[in-house]
């Protein structure tokens, strides 16, 4: 497939993600705010899990001073923990500014935000597309943003999950790279519900982490799709690990 581009230049929306390093393993950003238990997953998969050989984490960056999250990247051993306070900053096109430009500097191959709490600007997005995941703890496109498990007990839904996807500029709105369903019992409390989600997303990010930088995918309309690498024309597999697509015609 393609070269990965720099940050400068277009960036693609496809697969694999490469690193810029040929043969080392891919450096990712994990953006946090809070808990970090799911950076918590992708540091164990990365040590001696799924990712291994795969992905290291290069950097943490927290909005969050009193992000636990902190923690758990310096008992890592992460190179760069950076903290970008937000009440440091007069307003929030300062704080994006400067965002964008930590992650320029640290310039990874793929940035993985992890219990995030804000949206990414514009600009910043454009510049990372196709190389900047979200988790979501519901089955987006239901319940986006805040309280995504009170706001599928309170709606009564009787299953519910989470979401990997691609982050474009909407809130919780990008393309969806993997999902998973757990059921959502009569008596069930956010509590207890996010209870349940919790461990599959920390199989599922890892898992979607694995697959953007491995799988030879490529977005057709808002659609993650497979293709056979090096076969001319060849027809998607439809395969996105979880949950099948439709074939289609586009890797050429
Ligand atoms: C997770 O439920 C994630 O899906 C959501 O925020 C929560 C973060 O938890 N975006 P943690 O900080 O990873 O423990």
């Amino acid at each position: 497939m393609g070269e990965v581009t720099g940050p400068s230049e277009v960036t693609r929306v496809q697969g694999p993600v490469r690193p810029a390093r040929a043969g080392e393993p891919a450096r990712l950003a994990v953006l946090v705010s809070g808990r970090g238990s799911n950076l918590q997953a992708i540091l164990d998969a990365c040590a001696g899990g799924e990712l291994k050989g795969l992905a290291r984490v290069e950097a943490v960056v927290s909005d969050n001073p009193e992000a636990p999250a902190l923690a758990r990247a310096k008992a890592a051993g992460v190179p760069r923990v950076e903290v970008l306070d937000r009440r440091s900053f007069p307003n929030r096109a300062a704080y994006d500014r400067a965002l964008d430009a930590l992650l320029a500097e640290i310039d990874p191959d793929l940035i993985c935000l992890a219990g995030y709490m804000r949206l990414v600007a514009p600009a910043t997005v454009a510049r990372w597309r196709g190389r900047m995941l979200n988790i979501h703890p519901a089955l987006l496109p239901a319940f986006p943003g805040l309280h995504a498990q009170r706001q599928a007990v309170e709606y009564g839904v009787r299953v519910s999950g989470c979401t990997v996807h691609l982050v474009d500029e909407g809130m919780d709105t990008g393309p969806i790279l993997l999902q998973e369903a757990v059921p959502v019992y009569p008596d069930d409390t956010e509590e207890s519900l996010s209870e349940r989600i919790l461990p599959v997303e920390h199989r599922l990010y890892p898992a979607a982490i694995r697959f953007v930088l491995t799988q030879p995918w490529r977005l057709v309309g808002r659609r993650i799709t497979l293709c056979e690498e090096g076969v001319e024309g060849a027809r998607g597999t439809g395969d996105t690990v979880r949950g099948a697509g439709e074939a289609f015609d586009g890797c050429k």
